[in-house]
């Protein structure tokens, strides 16, 4: 057990950040890393070198190696469903056959794209892509970041049970010339499978001949969709070893690839790609993925209870709440793979925004409130838009300063304008965000969910915490019996008349 690290990590002297820069002239090109296109700078952390080191030490008594080594050579990395980890595999670094099968998988995507830009499926203009969860979140981030400027179909995601969120989604779609992809893993979801139904009526009442045509299926349970009424040649198969979360590279990609473009796609593969081999080859203290979960590590243990992550790049306004199920539905566990309660802080909620918008609106609290927030800062140096360099200076700017005045604070004899600093950042700095990049910066995410998970012994790839309510659900809608049901429940259903 790692029990002598972890007493060493809490016991270790807390120095003041500017502190740690003065003891430590090379500070800055130790916690500093350029992978992939991408500087990454852990500097304004409280780890110093003897904490690397016993991170590093901590790490290995965990098993990290083998681990790693587990998730890339398809291991069972995810023992409660029996089950390998293959998202690694969808960029071409995982075990030869899960390789050789995501790949002509993936040529079968291509296959289908083709036939839909060759005119297969008639004149299309738009993609209504539905899913939830790991089955949407990543496909637009993906439209959302690069698909701006793109010339490809316009792609709407729709997600939410709430007929708000379907009437939204269809709002300025042409259901003559429409396609829809259904994504779920599972394809039992509810919501994915109730707005799957509402997208077919909505073509049937637009007089769209053969609504089932027009549905393409992206699943683990190839099977569960043709019993649904999809053609097989419209089912797109991934591999169950592909979490929901994981899985933006496999088939439910599908859509992405429709916006952005076949080129992009295969360039955001080969970004993460390049991080994977970042992730799996390089040693401890250099190890970007594995820094930054030490970092993770060290808050949890000193109780900060949440991250911020903001995204000063208005095209990763989605990050955010991507990584909230990333992180969240991956480590938000308390017993480890085991079964053991692990007595520990596991992952922290996940938050943020986009700069400068929540400087005016949350930083109030990251400066002066009682809670410590670990924030990080991920921009691009380049910008993409029409407007003034202007804009972009000010904006990285103003990412930059936040940092700064998180670390320095500021004292002052009035303690209502007194800022006591010490608090600390990451910065994430993109030269330009692109495919390569992107698909880099999503691996480096996955890469430090799983690090932070074999640090803490816990199965990062099962969520068996959202089951729960999931059943609750389905039995208040078969109509529990009443004398079991509490009275607050049963007051709100009444109330509501469902
Ligand atoms: O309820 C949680 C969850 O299972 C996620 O893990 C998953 O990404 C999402 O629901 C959607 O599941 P599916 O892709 O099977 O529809």
């Amino acid at each position: 057990m790692a029990g002598k690290q972890w007493q060493a990590i809490d016991s270790h002297g807390a120095r003041r950040l500017d502190e740690l820069f003065k003891a430590e002239p090379d500070r800055l090109s130790r916690l500093s890393f350029e992978v992939a296109g991408i500087y990454f700078d852990w500097s304004k952390t409280h780890l110093d070198t003897e904490l690397v080191e016993t991170f590093a030490a901590l790490s290995e008594k965990q098993g990290f190696a083998a681990a790693r080594e587990a998730l890339f050579a398809g291991g069972i990395v995810n023992p409660s469903e029996g089950q390998p980890a293959e998202h690694v595999a969808e960029r071409g670094n995982g075990a030869p056959d899960a390789v050789d099968l995501a790949s002509a998988r993936r040529q079968r995507m291509r296959a289908l794209i083709d036939a839909i830009e060759g005119g297969a499926f008639g004149d299309v203009t738009g993609v209504l892509h539905i899913g939830i969860g790991g089955s949407v979140l990543g496909p637009a981030l993906l439209v959302d970041a690069l698909g701006r400027r793109s010339v490809g179909y316009k792609v709407k995601f729709l997600s939410n049970i709430d007929g708000e969120a379907f009437d939204e989604a269809v709002g300025d779609l042409d259901p003559a010339t429409t396609l829809v992809v259904a994504a779920s893993k599972t394809f039992t979801t509810t919501e994915t499978l109730a707005n799957m139904g509402a997208a077919l009526r909505w073509l049937a009442a637009a007089g769209v001949e053969d609504p089932h045509g027009r549905l393409i299926a992206v699943t683990a349970r190839p099977e569960a969709a043709v019993e649904a009424g999809i053609d097989e040649t419209r089912v797109l198969q991934f591999a169950p070893g592909v979490g929901g979360r994981y899985s933006l590279w496999s088939s439910v990609g599908v859509s992405a690839a429709l916006a952005l473009g076949w080129d992009m796609f295969e360039e955001l593969l080969e970004g993460a790609a390049e991080m994977d081999r970042h992730f799996r080859f390089a040693e401890a203290a250099q190890n970007v993925p594995l820094v930054a979960a030490f970092a993770d590590r060290l808050y949890a243990r000193q109780g900060c209870q949440t991250r911020a992550v903001f995204a000063y790049d208005e095209r990763l306004r989605l990050l955010p709440a991507y990584l909230q199920q990333l992180e969240m539905e991956s480590n938000g566990k308390s017993v480890t793979a085991d079964g053991k309660p692990f007595g520990q802080a596991s992952a922290p909620v996940t938050w943020g925004g986009t700069g400068t918008d929540a400087q005016h609106a949350v930083f109030q609290l990251l400066h002066q409130g009682t809670v410590r927030v670990p924030a990080e800062f991920v921009a691009a140096a380049e910008a993409d838009h029409s407007q003034a360099d202007e804009h972009h200076r000010l904006l990285l700017l103003n990412a930059f300063a936040q940092g700064a005045a998180l670390m320095h604070g500021r004292a002052s004899d009035d303690p209502q304008r007194s800022y006591p600093g010490d608090r600390p950042s990451s910065t994430v700095l993109l030269e330009r965000l692109d495919a390569r990049s992107l698909g880099a910066l999503i691996a480096f995410y996955e890469h430090r969910t799983f690090a932070n998970a074999v640090l803490l012994g816990i199965n990062p790839f099962d969520q068996f915490g959202v089951e729960l309510g999931k059943q609750i659900a389905r039995e208040l809608g078969e109509g529990t019996d009443e004398a079991t049901l509490d009275p607050s429940t049963r007051a709100l259903m009444e109330r509501a008349g469902v």
